[in-house]
């Protein structure tokens, strides 16, 4: 499988000072930052939007952003997100008709392009559309709020997706942890999100580092 990488989500991290909660999680090995937006809409829960990624990008120039777009009409944030500073944009296939389409779109204002599965979506349908991105993310909760129990079910897809393609990006997001990494290794994930597990802790660069040595296996 191609290499392994840990981005954690801030999701959960002191908002209020989301700068340093990021500084925090690169100094602690962070290979990229999970960034969850939310729209009230496609999930009940809000987070931010492109304004914010505007003001934070110029501050992280070489972090790799990989925005998770949890909203209804992703086709609309394609322009701006990429003008913030996006560098991967993973939208979700149950929130827009024309796959293809937006697909086009993202790579044209220059991002990397994601797909995002719910739980209740079958791995079947992301098939046909594997070979034109960069990643597919197999949520292991339902998207709306960090904390949540790891749904290891889940990792059917992953093995999956991992057996037809194993070049693939493969993302897992969702109750994340030293406790549940053992099951995202062993199904073949290599894109490891986890927000409370790491931010929650008295010592991120420790659990970054458990949950390194165990995908890498
Ligand atoms: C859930 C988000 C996840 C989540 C991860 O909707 O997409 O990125 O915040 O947080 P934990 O690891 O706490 O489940
Ligand atoms: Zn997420």
């Amino acid at each position: 499988k191609p290499s392994c990488k840990i981005g954690p989500s801030i999701l959960n991290a002191d908002l209020s000072n989301l700068y340093e909660s990021c500084v925090k999680m690169i100094d602690s090995g962070a290979d990229y930052l999970h960034l969850d937006v939310m729209d009230g809409h496609f999930v009940p829960n809000l987070t931010f939007g492109h304004p914010v990624v505007k003001c934070l990008k110029p501050k992280l120039p070489d972090v790799f952003f990989d925005m998770h777009m949890m909203v209804s009409q992703p086709e609309k944030w394609v322009e701006e997100m990429s003008n913030a500073g996006a560098t991967q944009y993973t939208f979700h296939i149950e929130a827009t008709s024309d796959t293809p389409k937006l697909i086009r779109q993202i790579r044209e204002a220059g991002m990397k392009v994601g797909i995002g599965l719910k739980p209740n979506t079958p791995v079947e349908t992301v098939l046909p559309f594997v070979s034109s991105v960069d990643m597919i993310l197999i949520m292991t909760v339902e998207p709306g709020f960090g904390g949540q129990k790891f749904m290891q079910p889940m990792m059917s897809k992953v093995k999956i997706l991992r057996d037809k393609f194993p070049e693939l990006d493969i993302e897992v997001d969702g109750g994340v942890s030293p406790a549940t990494i053992q099951h995202c290794a062993e199904a073949g994930a290599n894109m490891i999100v986890s927000g409370s597990a790491v931010v929650n802790a008295s010592d991120p660069a420790a659990v970054i580092a458990q949950l390194r040595n165990v995908i890498n296996k």
